[in-house]
């Protein structure tokens, strides 16, 4: 695992968009695998930046996304879907149609998933995945456990997970128990993986992602060990705590 330290926030994002720049520039029609959570909106930031003052041009380029809420609709401004038109797709000169959100709509679950691995084999090997990881080592909704889902599936959220996604919703009681999330072979599925982390909530898991020396499922993040071409962008709150 390659890793990169920055000073703060706005190097980390930078540092993650000069690569997808990189990778766009080079390759227009790239397959992006993208990220929700507060952790990827500078980078998206950049990106959107990126696009505007230089030209960059997305007509060409595929998305997925790793994971969506059960049961909240596409206005429903804590879905992902929403979050990523907001904060990326509506800025940029990307298809709606090569963007990609799971969908679950609660009627068919297991319909849902089957549609998303499927899009995933059509659209085949990712050139770069985004990822963030939660304090728990969670990787998408791959919560830690002591079996992990290879495809993409329906998942309960942790405690944990719930407790620190309240801070997005008015309510605990309003965050979604469910999601569905890319397993590890999906997100295991691109030729890049771009793992990002800033501030001091993330340093616990991010040191044992470096000091560990580990690979457990019930830590999801430390499978990545597994995977030939992670970069680990990390600012220094993260790093050093
Ligand atoms: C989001 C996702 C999650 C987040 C993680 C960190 O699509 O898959 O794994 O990356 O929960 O979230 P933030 O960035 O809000 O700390």
């Amino acid at each position: 695992m390659k890793t990169i330290i920055c000073k703060d926030y706005d190097e980390m994002s930078k540092k993650a968009a000069e690569i997808i720049t990189k990778q766009v520039k080079e390759k227009p029609d790239s397959v992006l695998g993208l990220a929700t959570g507060s952790t990827p909106i500078g980078l998206y930031k950049c990106l959107i930046k990126e696009h505007k003052e230089n030209g960059l041009d997305f007509s060409k380029v595929k998305t997925v996304n790793l994971d969506e809420y059960v049961g909240l609709g596409e206005k429903d401004d804590q879905s992902y879907i929403y979050f990523m038109r907001d904060n990326l797709f509506n800025h940029i000169n990307i298809k709606k149609e090569n963007t990609h959100v799971p969908e679950s709509n609660k009627e068919d679950l297991k319909l849902d998933t089957e549609k998303y691995n499927k899009l995933l084999d059509d659209i085949g090997t990712r050139d770069i995945q985004v990822l963030g990881i939660g304090v728990n080592g969670h990787i998408a909704f791959n919560e830690p456990d002591d079996k992990l889902n290879l495809r993409t599936s329906i998942v309960d959220l942790t405690e944990e997970t719930i407790e620190v996604n309240s801070r997005f919703f008015e309510k605990k009681e309003d965050v979604p128990t469910k999601a569905i999330s890319m397993g590890l072979e999906d997100i295991f599925d691109a030729k890049c993986i771009i793992l990002l982390a800033n501030g001091k909530s993330k340093k616990e898991a991010i040191d044992k992602i470096l000091n560990g020396k580990f690979v457990d499922t019930n830590f999801p993040a430390s499978l990545l060990h597994l995977h030939p071409n992670v970069v680990l962008i990390v600012d220094e709150e993260a790093y050093n705590g």
